[in-house]
């Protein structure tokens, strides 16, 4: 692995020093940018996007060429394994992901295995062609979704709010979700472990849908898988765990052995650093509709959240969660900036 010039976003994750702090952010490669908009239409879907690798890796770079950002993400959607499993996703424009195969028997469920490496082979590719660009100037995170988000999918068939179809699931055969969401633990650490062998130096698992859960039913069906996740990946690379809405699960989160914790905005980032002491570093926690304000706005609040988080290494700027198409791209040059102004005392 080559040694990264730009190592601020590692450094950070191991708590050791760095000359200011660190920023990337979620869906960085994504609507806002007009030549993101551009690959995609002559990719024609957002599908063929994902699984063409040159594609794929163009829009990776795209915002590194336009921001001082300190880490890439690989550009591709956590719907990648049920579609490898033969779920049939399509993202519609309107309507976002649909798969054409919802699994919402025991029928379908039952004839669910696992994917074949080869299915997903343009995310791994994809990556080898990002490394070569990137040489070692930036690292390059590879993603995931949690077992429980892509279920949550996968039986609802599509976007929903609450998802109901996957809570009654959960109530009326538990054991049914449970043998779905030990499947998916298999699938996400095989397709982690693929993306680690191509080249990414860190991954992070995106459980966007755990917030849904109470605490009892998230340690069961969402948390348990995680962290037999984290422990088959056995610390070859940094592992970020980032559960929407799960301010309140910060502890049981830090003792998974992940290495950083990702918080949405309605985390406080002085709240979030006491309960988790010294044992992960900490990720967020913008909230994205201040990039729709203006540039002494949002330089406010990345003084604000700076502060909060206080002295020293083990924060890694970001968004709460993705940034959204609506936002001026201006307006994140200012924020990656500020970040790195604003930060220089605190180190
Ligand atoms: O961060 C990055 O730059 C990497 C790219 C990335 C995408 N999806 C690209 C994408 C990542 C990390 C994801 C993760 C993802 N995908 C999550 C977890 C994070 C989160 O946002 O909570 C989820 C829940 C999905 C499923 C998914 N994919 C949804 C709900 C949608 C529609 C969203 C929308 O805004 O319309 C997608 C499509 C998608 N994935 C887009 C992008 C840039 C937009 C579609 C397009 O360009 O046509």
């Amino acid at each position: 692995m080559p040694l990264q010039s730009n190592a601020r976003f590692l450094r950070a994750i191991a708590r050791e020093p760095t000359d200011c702090t660190p920023i990337w952010i979620m869906r960085q490669a994504g609507r806002y940018l007009p030549q993101y908009r551009a690959t995609r239409a002559r990719a024609g879907s957002f599908m063929t996007l994902c699984k063409t690798p040159e594609l794929a890796a163009e829009v990776t770079l795209q915002p590194l060429q336009c921001y001082a950002l300190d880490a890439a993400i690989i550009f591709s959607d956590i719907l990648t394994i049920p579609d490898a499993m033969g779920l049939g996703l399509q993202v519609i424009e309107s309507k976002g992901p649909v798969f054409s195969h919802p699994v919402q028997d025991e029928k379908s469920i039952l004839h669910l295995t696992l994917p074949d490496p080869a299915k997903l082979a343009y995310v791994y590719d994809a990556i080898k062609l990002v490394q070569r660009e990137l040489a070692g100037r930036i690292p390059l995170i590879g993603f995931c979704g949690s077992p429980w988000t892509l279920a949550a999918y996968m039986v609802e068939g599509k976007s929903m709010p609450g998802f109901p179809l996957i809570h009654e699931m959960k109530e009326k055969t538990p054991a049914l979700l449970h043998q779905l969401l030990s499947l998916l633990a298999k699938a996400v650490t095989q397709h982690l472990l693929g993306q680690i062998q191509a080249g990414v130096q860190t991954v992070m698992l995106f459980d966007t849908w755990g917030g849904l859960l109470n605490t009892q039913d998230y340690e069961a069906f969402s948390l348990y898988y995680l962290r037999e996740i984290v422990q088959a990946l056995n610390q070859s690379v940094p592992v970020i765990l980032f559960t929407k809405k799960g301010g309140q699960w910060l502890s049981q989160m830090a003792d998974t052995g992940c290495d950083v914790i990702g918080i949405d905005w309605e985390t406080s980032l002085t709240d979030a650093r006491k309960i988790v002491g010294t044992r992960v570093a900490l990720q967020g926690n913008m909230d994205p509709a201040i990039l729709l304000s203006d540039p002494s706005t949002i330089r406010k609040e990345v003084a604000r959240l700076l502060a909060a988080y206080g002295h020293g290494s083990g924060h890694i700027f970001n968004l709460g969660h993705g940034i959204t198409p609506d936002v001026p791209p201006e307006h994140v040059q200012v924020l990656v900036d500020t970040v790195h102004e604003l930060s220089l005392p605190y180190h």
